[in-house]
């Protein structure tokens, strides 16, 4: 017996086909931060027929089922109970070989190995990811305790896994301390206390946690002084006056208070006419009594807004803010300080540093400004004499655009730009020229404000036929003029275009 030449052919193609299935991993190693989706990417040969699919996802330490897909549906009757409620496959994906799990939300057990198992027509394959846990560390919450002979400087926090606790002093020499933590285990956080003691009148002190898995790094300065003698003898008037250094404390300096407040967005650009909001969040707390908003423009530290005492404090307010910035009081208790500003003008742009501080902490988040005005409809004409035909574009906007004309083959051409500072309302007027001697115009305007996005385009075409059959003087010519002018493509329009054009011959 011997193989004909078709039976041969077929089983290669078979070999090929196994040899050619494969799954794989996109990262081998993954970290996933508490509060946010794992997604574990895996790939494999795709086939056409979902029919034949079989996807699992399992643990390889004890095999435990994490989630598993056949007969074209998700089935996760041996699912293990930790992972129930918690587990995708993107279905509309299976189809590209795309086994990816997403897992969400994440905790401290789920770090470990696991493995993407999948066959189908084509062949089968696995594949090993290793997920690892981390939960950014909270805000410190700092603390500080004296009696006659000690001052104790203390912070608090959680996060996952183990920090490294660090305490400098003024000279950049590692002070001893104490460290306590305590594994949280309803939610998975490590709990750290960690104090420092000194008998020193002067407290200069750097503390520095760094979580390695997540590169967080928290960096926090105290700095505290105090007659120590009067300690002994006045002790309660010290104690008042410590309330009041509690008070300076506030600017400690928070270099990454990230985990305690941010903005959303560090760069926002608003447009004349509308109110800009900046956007402020922090780590709420139910008491309002203690919570300190500071609005501050970073570059000369006016006051934007304030707010404490559980309500607005606009006496150090800067005139230039007067009556135009408000706080979204009732949002407060949820962490919003964000700050919207009213009829925002040229002076507002720059940047403005969100200061916060309440019973969970302090920090301070910064946030840029830009401002723009869209330009309006730009005004045309056209000035005609004997020899030169002048068209002209008028408009009003900020920042300064970029213009540009363009002839009938896309060419750009040479024109002259006026730009004048309106200052009274921080706008430009743009005047924008082309000349030419022929006596057709066939051109494009258009003008970009970058900031804005903003782009409008106005094809001008324009010819005129000058009737020299006279006594030869131009001026008194018949000039016949005929006008087109087409909006193209307006992004943004303000004004209903129904201007009329007027020729003055
Ligand atoms: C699989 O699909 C998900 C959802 O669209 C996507 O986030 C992920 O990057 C994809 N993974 C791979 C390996 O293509
Ligand atoms: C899963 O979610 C469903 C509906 O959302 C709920 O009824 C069920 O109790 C949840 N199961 C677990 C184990 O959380
Ligand atoms: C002061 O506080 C330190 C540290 O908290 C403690 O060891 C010491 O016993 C206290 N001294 C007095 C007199 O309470
Ligand atoms: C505290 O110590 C740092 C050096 O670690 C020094 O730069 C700073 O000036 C000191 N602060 C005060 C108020 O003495
Ligand atoms: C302080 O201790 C850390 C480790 O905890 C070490 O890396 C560092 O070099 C030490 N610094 C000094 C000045 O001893
Ligand atoms: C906390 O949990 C980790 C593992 O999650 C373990 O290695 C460590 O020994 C525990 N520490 C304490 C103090 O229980
Ligand atoms: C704060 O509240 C305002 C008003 O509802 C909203 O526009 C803004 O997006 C919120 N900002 C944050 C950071 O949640
Ligand atoms: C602020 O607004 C109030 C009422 O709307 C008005 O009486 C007051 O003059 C305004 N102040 C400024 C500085 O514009
Ligand atoms: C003007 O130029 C455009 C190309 O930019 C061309 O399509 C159009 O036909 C021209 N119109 C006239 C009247 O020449
Ligand atoms: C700018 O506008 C264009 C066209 O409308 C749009 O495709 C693009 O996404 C916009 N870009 C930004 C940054 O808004």
């Amino acid at each position: 017996m011997f193989l004909n030449l078709r039976d041969v052919s077929l089983c290669c193609v078979w070999i090929i086909s196994v040899a050619s299935f494969r799954v794989g991993v996109s990262e081998r190693r993954i970290v996933a931060v508490r509060g946010r989706p794992a997604v574990l990417g895996c790939e494999f040969t795709p086939d056409p027929d979902l029919s034949s699919l079989v996807v699992t996802w399992q643990r390889q330490e004890d095999s435990q089922v994490v989630h598993s897909y056949y007969y074209q549906q998700d089935n996760l009757d041996r699912q293990s109970p930790e992972y129930h409620n918690r587990t995708k496959l993107y279905i509309s994906e299976l189809g590209k070989g795309n086994a990816s799990l997403r897992i969400n939300p994440v905790g401290p057990k789920d770090a470990g190995r696991y493995l993407c198992q999948v066959s189908n027509a084509k062949g089968t394959g696995n594949a090993q990811i290793e997920l690892d846990y981390g939960a950014l560390y909270s805000e410190p919450r700092f603390n500080i305790h004296v009696n006659s002979t000690t001052v104790t400087v203390q912070f608090e926090t959680e996060g996952f896994p183990k920090p490294e606790v660090i305490w400098l002093g003024e000279h950049n020499q590692n002070l001893s301390y104490h460290l306590e933590l305590h594994n949280q285990t309803e939610d998975g956080l490590c709990y750290i206390k960690t104090s420092y003691d000194t008998q020193k009148p002067v407290v200069n002190v750097t503390f520095t946690l760094k979580n390695h898995l997540l590169n967080q790094n928290l960096q926090r300065l105290v700095f505290l002084s105090y007659v120590s003698e009067e300690l002994e003898r006045r002790k309660s008037k010290i104690l008042t006056g410590f309330n009041k250094m509690l008070q300076l404390l506030f600017w400690i300096l928070a270099e990454s208070a990230a985990s305690f407040i941010n903005t959303q967005n560090d760069h926002i650009i608003a447009a004349r006419g509308h109110p800009a909001v900046l956007g402020c969040h922090f780590t709420p707390h139910s008491d309002l009594s203690s919570l300190i908003i500071v609005w501050q423009r970073q570059e000369d530290l006016q006051v934007v807004h304030s707010f404490y005492y559980e309500q607005n404090q606009l006496d150090h307010q800067s005139p230039e803010y007067h009556n135009r910035t408000s706080l979204y009081i009732s949002k407060l208790s949820k962490g919003n300080a964000s700050l919207r500003i009213d009829r925002v003008g040229l002076k507002d742009i720059g940047w403005y540093l969100c200061k916060v501080k309440n019973i969970n902490g302090n920090g301070k988040s910064e946030i840029k400004l830009d401002y723009g005005a869209f330009y309006s409809e730009p005004r045309l004409s056209i000035h005609v004499n004997s020899i030169t035909v002048l068209v002209q574009f008028e408009t009003e906007g900020f920042p300064e655009p970029e213009v540009i004309w363009l002839d009938e083959h896309g060419q750009s051409l040479i024109h002259h730009l006026e730009l004048h500072a309106q200052t009274e309302d921080g706008l430009y007027l743009v005047r924008s020229i082309y000349k030419t001697q022929k006596p057709t115009v066939n051109v494009t305007f258009t003008l970009k404000n970058h900031l804005l996005n903003q782009s409008l385009e106005r094809p001008v075409i324009f010819s005129y036929v000058s009737g020299e059959d006279g006594d030869g003087d131009g001026s008194t010519g018949i000039i016949i003029l005929s006008l087109l002018i087409v909006i193209l493509f307006a992004v943004v329009m303000f004004l209903p275009f129904n201007r009329k054009i007027k020729c003055y011959l």
